[in-house]
């Protein structure tokens, strides 16, 4: 049955995570742990706080342990069972218990767009979400994905891309949007570009690892070029949409980390830290 409640969310995960070598050549990126969960499992938590039930994951070669997160491990059950120890499994547990989990391999790193791609088996024909594990988020009323599956309610038509303002040096380091302003908070997007430099940077709106995608999404891709770095963007495939009137940006309320970043990651560690 069609439906226009977001049920399923892809996970992008097949990245090297050059940024944290020597630690990511064995442990892939978003199994680093902020405090003590892996920055996997705080977006895996957003979706479900967000209705989702179906986690797709694209991994890549050395990318194990991700699957391995997401199921029981009898033998860790058999020895913490009953004692003091067991409450240290209770938020996997839960996570494990509210949805299901499928994978699929991306054999070539041909980029962000090529990614989502590749998600299409696990995806199907219905719209979905995407998180970037690496852009950690936080607010204390509703989470990010779930104030854009409100927005989505209201344009089931649309794209939804997560917006913040950045310092104008940054601009080349995001995909960023210029649009017009629909509703509070709300663009309608014309023009996105990846990572432009920031004196051609139409705007300082970025994008960040938060996407409502429509399904006609996959047919786009499908014919979208290599584009910046020579990889397949989403950027540039949203771009296609953008120009029919398919794609909104949504600047976000709460707090977003980096944590692809040294310094970003760091900051996260203080402020969950702080919070805990
Ligand atoms: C990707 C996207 C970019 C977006 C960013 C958000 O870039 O290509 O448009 O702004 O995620 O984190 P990456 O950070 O993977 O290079």
């Amino acid at each position: 049955m069609k439906t226009n409640k977001i049920k399923k969310c892809l996970f992008p995960a097949a990245g090297y995570g050059t940024r944290f070598l020597p630690t990511t050549k064995a442990i892939p990126k978003e199994m680093l742990p902020i405090l003590t969960k892996p920055l996997l499992q705080y977006g895996v938590e957003e979706a479900i706080e967000a209705g989702m039930d179906t986690m797709a994951i694209v991994t890549g070669r050395g990318k194990r342990s991700i699957e391995d997160h997401f199921d029981i491990s009898y033998e860790l059950e058999h020895q913490i069972k009953g004692t003091s120890k067991e409450h240290y499994l209770t938020e996997i547990r839960s996570v494990i218990e509210k949805c299901t989990f499928s994978y699929t391999r991306q054999v070539e790193m041909k980029g962000l767009g090529h990614a989502i791609l590749t998600g299409q088996t696990l995806i199907g024909d219905d719209p979905f979400a995407v998180v970037l594990a690496d852009d950690l988020c936080d607010n204390e009323g509703k989470s990010v994905l779930t104030q854009m599956t409100e927005i989505y309610a209201k344009y089931p038509d649309c794209c939804i891309v997560a917006i913040e303002e950045v310092p104008q040096e940054d601009t080349n380091k995001y995909g960023i949007i210029a649009g017009e302003l629909l509703e509070h908070n709300l663009y309608k997007v014309y023009d996105m570009v990846e990572k432009p430099d920031p004196k051609d940077a139409s705007s300082n709106l970025a994008i960040i690892g938060r996407y409502i995608l429509i399904p006609e999404i996959f047919k786009v891709l499908e014919t979208t070029p290599a584009g910046k770095g020579g990889e397949i963007q989403i950027t540039d495939a949203l771009l296609t949409l953008a120009k029919q009137g398919k794609v909104l940006a949504y600047k976000f309320e709460g707090k977003r980390f980096d944590c692809g970043s040294v310094d970003g990651f760091v900051e996260a560690t203080n402020y969950f830290y702080k919070k805990a």
